[in-house]
């Protein structure tokens, strides 16, 4: 497994791999491996015919209150995972490198950015735009993975691809829980012992929509109430929202038909954590 910090290097080694025909996968991350990674670096394995992992903590996409300077980091770890899951080359691209002074270009995608996540991070998904843009053309993929935990970043880098004409797949990945239910995240990593049981409230929620939706009550508004008074019921949350919603457009719905994305973002002690689930009546 090669490390590689710079970007001329990483993009004449991906030019070289096109033109001997060979299939890149990818899978941008900011580091800090849980299973979800190793997970999408799998489903990347098998797609491509090499794989590239990037690690960088992209500054431009956290907010200046935001946990940019405490956002775990452990590279050693990261790289003997990645090597264990036969990642070709870990591309650890330099923020200086990366942002030179003086940069001043930015990807932003307008409308579905305008809901969930987007309203309480703004500039969030400017920032994540514009680095999987930038890393798309160092490392000119073929597929790129994501995890659907981060469901509206999926459809926004989906969104991003095809209005600007990147030649890449983009393939989201089903969320890995631990054996509780819990979403795994590196931002997990926040949570004091104490404040665990509370971080679940965000599964055992989705649960619980999921069971009101088919026990006949596909009423949004009604099944958000009944969630919301649930969530308040654990210690240390905070909720940032909890949306049912179009799962293409993102736009909030009063009565589910065939099919909403329920989403939902609570703080818990330090820690922001978001989940999701596809409410669907099943055929
Ligand atoms: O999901 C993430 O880890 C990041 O938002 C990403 C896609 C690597 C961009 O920095």
């Amino acid at each position: 497994m090669q490390v590689i910090k710079n970007i001329k290097q990483m993009s004449s080694l991906s030019d070289k791999w096109r033109q001997e025909g060979k299939k890149i996968a990818f899978v941008p991350t900011m580091g800090y491996f849980h299973n979800g990674h190793l997970s999408l670096m799998r489903k990347g394995r098998l797609l491509g015919d090499v794989l590239v992992v990037s690690i960088f903590i992209n500054p431009i996409q956290f907010g200046p209150k935001e946990d940019f300077k405490e956002y775990p980091r452990n590279f050693e770890r990261d790289s003997a995972l990645a090597q264990k899951e036969k990642v070709d080359v870990v591309f650890v691209p330099d923020e200086r490198e990366m942002y030179p002074p003086g940069y001043q270009t930015f990807v932003e995608v307008t409308k579905l950015t305008q809901h969930l996540c987007g309203l309480s991070r703004p500039g969030h998904f400017k920032g994540v735009a514009t680095v999987v843009a930038k890393l798309f053309n160092i490392v000119k993929p073929h597929f790129a993975l994501f995890g659907l935990k981060d469901y509206q970043q999926y459809l926004v880098i989906k969104k991003m691809v095809e209005d600007l004409n990147f030649d890449v797949q983009i393939i989201g990945c089903p969320t890995v829980r631990e054996s509780d239910g819990l979403a795994m995240s590196s931002r997990n990593e926040y949570l004091l012992p104490e404040q665990r049981g509370a971080a679940l409230s965000l599964y055992k929620s989705l649960k619980m929509a999921q069971d009101l939706f088919e026990t006949g009550e596909h009423n949004a508004k009604k099944i958000k109430a009944e969630i919301i008074n649930f969530i308040k019921t654990f210690p240390y949350t905070q909720i940032d929202y909890v949306s049912i919603c179009d799962p293409e457009t993102l736009e909030e719905i009063d009565e589910i038909k065939d099919k909403a994305l329920m989403a939902l973002a609570v703080r818990v002690g330090k820690a922001r954590l978001i989940d999701n689930l596809i409410l669907e009546v099943r055929k």
